[in-house]
């Protein structure tokens, strides 16, 4: 933990706002919330109000409010960075270092786009359910409910060039932060500044701890780019986020996460109560977005789109998730092209069937390789057994092995023998995928006494060479 912003992240998991301000002062439950007198204002009936499930403060008296960050610098009196060294020593965490100016910057330029990003988010939504428009016309053809498009805080872009940059400014931000966060474009040519996402359903990209880094706004006919996102900024880094994880990591299942590639699959899913479920931003699975998974859930189901492209960015992704020690299996959509469609058709039960009979990653490969080889041709029949073959020596666990051996030969025809053997006698060659296999530790033990011998019977033709005695005694 050594990136300050991790380590910021880090502190306001720990430190419960709750917890901190009633050490500062007193306050009391009343709802799913707390109360108290505002420190920040002199009043006599409490309009300070905290939230566990937001951690935030809020005093709708004089308008005091912010996360726990904030909180005590108001309180003490202190800068950004003496607040969060204060909590820091509260929960544990040491700052070993000192912060130089140039993270300093960084930081609050980060909680300033951040706060641009979620005054972004208020307008879109606003727009999509204030008035009528086309953005909500088009979720609700999509089958999405009010409930739903809330949860997931979608919105709509307005069909206009600069109804975001104009409220932005209203509310003080500065133009070229706008453009900085990829809100904004600027045309250099024309010395133009236009809004970059208009007439689209817009879908707030959040990181894990709930708070907007990005969009990815959607057109509401056919006409492309389909999607068109946030570039990449200072806050939002497509490899290293995924969508959807804000909420799903409050429901994770049997410590599994389902995995799929469009923001649309995940709501639809969810809405049909699937809620385990993260989404890509649009680009390949990365080992970065594993091992965020990999923190949350130790198995996870791709349920990704059945056509080719689907189906090539599964299997990357399999070795991908593998690599992050992630336990893998693969859904079978059968005739649906995306989760939306199948769980359209099937509902809810129809998914959980297919979440339970769910494929072993190494069957998903198997049977992907299948369909490259004509099988009533001996020829390809050898040549797919062979490569399936290589398939299965990897795997590590000798169940594992035998139980996709067995697999193989059902698929076959070719003795379960044969097969076995096929897989332990390859296995002879590399020295290291011997370990496992009982057979080929006697192999293994086998070539070391022949290496003995051999040792032995070259020391002996040396000395003959070197001796005549010996040699005549021979
Ligand atoms: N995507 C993107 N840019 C595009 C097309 C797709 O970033 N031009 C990303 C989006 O994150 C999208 C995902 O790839 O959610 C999957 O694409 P697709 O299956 O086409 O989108 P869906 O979310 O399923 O949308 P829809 O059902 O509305 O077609
Ligand atoms: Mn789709």
């Amino acid at each position: 933990m050594n990136d300050l912003k991790d380590i910021i992240e880090e502190i306001k998991s720990r430190c419960d706002i709750v917890d901190v301000i009633s050490d500062y002062m007193h306050i009391e439950k009343s709802g799913s919330n707390y109360t108290g007198l505002c420190p920040f204002h002199t009043e006599k009936t409490g309009s300070f109000m905290v939230s566990k499930s937001k951690q935030i403060y809020k005093c709708f008296g004089c308008n005091a409010g912010g996360d726990v960050i904030s909180f005590v610098m108001r309180w003490e009196n202190v800068d950004f960075m003496e607040a969060v060294k204060i909590l820091a020593k509260r929960c544990g965490i040491t700052l070993n270092r000192n912060i130089s100016e140039e993270e300093r910057q960084k930081i609050q330029e980060i909680n300033k786009f951040r706060e641009i990003h979620t005054e972004a988010a208020r307008f879109y939504f606003a727009n999509l359910l204030s008035r009528k428009n086309p953005g909500y016309e088009y979720l609700k053809k999509r089958g999405l409910s009010d409930k739903i498009i809330k949860k997931f805080g979608l919105g709509y872009s307005l069909n206009s060039w600069n109804s975001l940059m104009n409220h932005l400014l209203a509310k003080g931000y500065d133009k070229a932060d706008l453009v900085k966060c990829g809100l904004v474009t600027h045309k250099s040519e024309t010395n133009k500044y236009y809004d970059r996402f208009r007439n689209r359903v817009m879908f707030p990209i959040f990181n894990y701890n709930g708070k907007v880094i990005g969009f990815g706004g959607r057109v509401l006919d056919d006409s492309l780019p389909k999607y068109l996102n946030s570039p990449e900024t200072l806050i939002f880094n497509k490899r290293l986020n995924l969508y959807g994880l804000n909420i799903s990591k409050k429901s994770i299942k049997d410590d599994t996460l389902i995995l799929v590639e469009g923001y649309m699959d995940l709501i639809s899913l969810y809405q049909n109560n699937i809620e385990n479920v993260v989404a890509t931003l649009g680009t390949a699975l990365t080992i970065g977005q594993a091992k965020l998974i990999r923190k949350f859930a130790k198995n996870v189901i791709i349920s990704y789109d059945s056509d080719q492209a689907g189906q090539n960015a599964t299997l990357r992704a399999i070795d991908i998730l593998l690599q992050a020690d992630i336990k893998v299996k693969i859904l079978n959509l059968k005739d649906c092209k995306d989760p939306d469609d199948f769980i359209k058709k099937y509902g809810f039960e129809g998914y959980k069937k297919a979440i339970d009979e769910s494929d072993y990653y190494i069957k998903f490969k198997i049977d992907i390789l299948k369909n490259k080889y004509n099988l009533q041709n001996d020829t390809q029949k050898m040549s797919f057994v062979e490569e399936a073959t290589l398939l299965l020596r990897r795997l590590k666990s000798p169940i594992e092995k035998d139980l996709y051996a067995k697999y193989l030969s059902d698929l076959t025809n070719i003795s379960i023998e044969s097969i076995r053997a096929n897989v332990g006698i390859k296995v002879k060659n590399n020295y290291n995928n011997i370990k496992n296999n009982t057979n080929n530790r006697k192999i293994e033990q086998m070539s070391k006494i022949q290496n003995g011998y051999l040792k032995v019977e070259a020391k002996f033709i040396k000395l003959l060479m070197e001796n005549k005695n010996w040699r005549n005694s021979v």
